[in-house]
């Protein structure tokens, strides 16, 4: 993963490097770094720390860093422990080039032993690529050629941002992982999205695999490393979609969990109005292919579960498979439509999945939240969740309004849903409920285990809740088909242990499965319009967004109660690029 960035203007570079950093840092926390020089002096200095970005700053005094270009680098471990010698930016021995890389260069060993004469720091992948591009410049080989060998001998994934100290140019090229670069009055931006400059320009060009940019006080130039020089397209992106505050909120979590109804409200507006025709063409190629799979990962996955559930509502057969999974599981063909689920649009499995389709003749369609990104741009039509920028690394809002894009989509394909007033109602949901849930979150907030159990369209939310209280209080929990716990799990239910029940129905078949936990002692709790003590719209095909929701807030407040870094959960990052 890794979040990467890089500045070139008149301003003071590591105050714009260090607010990008910051908004970059969903995209890993483990270390960062930062160099920052200027084209009239010779020299960089570099900043690194273990840890968060509010380490950098306790431990150095960064905005005195003179220099009008920089880079940073915030880390997602992959090769090398999270150390500050394994933090980016990593330096050619020259010194001539400094570099911060998200990806992994799978061959680095072999790159590494062709630079002998060098010496290497640190145990990362990432090194290489300094000493690399350092050997090339220094023995006269031109940037442009150095990129374009780098592009040859390297095999894997990777967007570099990287500076000549000697020229005073920043550079970035990618292959396999994002790379966008923002073009400001007389200054520019390079970074892994457009979080990580959003609050200086809106105006951005979006690097394909095997581009490059090199930029200067004059502008970008871009290429490439086939084709030579480039023209590229510049896109206006939206403002709300890099909005960054928490507003009153303690967490970012909980502002997305409340910003719930207004989100779903936008969305609702969206497919009836500005997204309406794609909808239909949606629905032409659910209809026109003979097979229609899903493929999308986590949370993601877990919405793609219920769309199965809905489209077979509507007469189409569907299914859906872990992008990771995707190629050992799934055959494809000119017949079949894959669609991809998609939060950050980025998620390196997914575009896998994509791009093993496509060589197969497959057409397309994505369901994403982030416009513009490699996931929308490889898709025949996409569809946008309109749920606004989400910064805990937990997805919660862009659950919901995924699963309610998958809805308008069942109904728009045939299915006699029933939506109701899905905004008002989730407000009621949250309001009415949430004092409850802070309660519950006291009494259990020893526990540390949990199951949840559903069935049809609730088996997805348990899992989904599960995968929540993993995630944010570290409570190890399991969802699961109710019918399925009399075959194994129910052997670990004993005194007291919480079982979330959810009943969408007064007599859905789940009641007998909650018979069987209360009958050896389990402690059920149910989640339902019906039983228990939530108070629920009886919105049948809406239930699986209300139940959820009750889910994150629960498992957002057990991670208050057992104090948890709610928005940054240990070992995660929210846009996974790497396999
Ligand atoms: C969990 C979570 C992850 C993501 C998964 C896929 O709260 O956020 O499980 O859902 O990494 O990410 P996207 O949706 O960006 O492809």
């Amino acid at each position: 993963m890794c979040g990467i960035i890089g500045y070139i203007g008149g301003r003071n570079a590591s105050q714009i490097v260090l607010g990008g950093l910051e908004n970059l840092e969903y995209r890993g926390y483990d270390s960062v770094g930062m160099a920052v020089t200027d084209p009239a002096r010779d020299g960089t200095d570099i900043r690194r720390a273990v840890g968060e970005v509010s380490e950098l700053t306790e431990e150095y005094d960064i905005i005195a860093l003179d220099g009008t270009t920089g880079i940073g680098h915030t880390r997602w471990a992959t090769h090398g422990s999270v150390s500050e010698h394994n933090a980016h930016p990593h330096t050619c021995c020259t010194e001539r080039v400094s570099i911060v890389h998200n990806g992994i260069i799978k061959n680095y060993e072999e790159i590494a032993e062709r630079l002998e004469s060098h010496e290497f720091s640190s145990e990362t992948d990432s090194e290489v690529i300094a000493h690399f591009l350092g050997e090339q410049l220094r023995n006269g080989t031109s940037l442009h050629d150095a990129i374009q060998q780098f592009a040859v001998q390297a095999e894997g994934t990777y967007a570099v941002v990287a500076v000549d100290t000697e020229t005073g140019e920043l550079f970035g090229f990618k292959h396999g992982s994002p790379l966008a670069v923002g073009i400001g009055d007389d200054e520019y931006f390079i970074g892994s999205d457009v979080h990580a400059f959003g609050e200086h320009t809106q105006d951005v060009v979006f690097l394909e695999d095997n581009d490059y940019v090199i930029l200067d006080l004059d502008g970008p130039a871009f290429h490439h490393t086939e084709d030579g020089p480039v023209e590229k397209e510049i896109t206006t992106v939206d403002e709300s979609a890099v909005g960054n505050g928490k507003g009153d909120y303690d967490h970012h979590m909980l502002k997305e969990i409340h910003e719930q109804p207004d989100a779903l409200y936008r969305l609702q507006e969206s497919l009836n109005r500005s997204q309406h025709e794609k909808v239909e063409r949606f629905v032409e190629l659910l209809q026109e292919n003979n097979k229609v799979l899903f493929t999308a990962a986590g949370t993601s996955y877990h919405a793609t579960l219920l769309g199965v559930y809905y489209l077979q509502k509507a007469g189409i057969e569907a299914q859906t498979l872990i992008s990771s999974e995707f190629q050992n599981y799934e055959r494809v063909d000119e017949d079949t439509l894959l669609i991809a689920v998609s939060q950050s649009g980025e998620t390196r499995d997914t575009l896998d999945a994509i791009e093993y389709s496509q060589e197969r003749g497959a057409e397309i369609a994505s369901i994403v939240n982030m416009p513009h990104s490699a996931i929308q741009r490889e898709s025949t039509v996409s569809l946008e969740i309109q749920a606004g920028k989400e910064v805990a690394v937990a997805a919660t809002k862009t659950f919901s309004n995924t699963v309610l894009t998958l809805l308008h989509l069942a109904v728009a394909a045939g299915y006699d849903g029933q939506i109701g007033n899905i905004s008002e109602h989730m407000r009621s949901v949250i309001q009415e409920n949430e004092p409850r849930i802070q309660e519950l979150a006291a009494e259990l907030a020893d526990e540390d285990d949990m199951y949840v159990i559903g069935r049809g369209s609730t088996y997805p939310v348990s899992r989904e809740i599960a995968l929540k209280l993993k995630e944010v209080p570290y409570i190890h929990a399991e969802g699961m088909m109710g019918g399925e716990l009399k075959h194994g799990t129910l052997a670990l239910i004993e005194d007291g242990t919480p079982v979330f029940a959810l009943v969408p129905e007064e007599d859905d078949e789940i009641v007998s499965n909650v018979h069987e936990v209360e009958a050896r002692g389990g402690n059920v709790i149910h989640i339902s319009p019906y039983y228990g003590d939530f108070d629920i719209p009886e919105d049948r095909d809406a239930f699986p967004l209300y139940a959820t929701t009750l889910g994150f807030l629960l498992s957002y407040h057990l991670g208050r109660e057992r104090g948890c870094p709610i928005d940054k959960p240990r070992n995660l990052a929210k846009t996974v690029t790497v396999r």
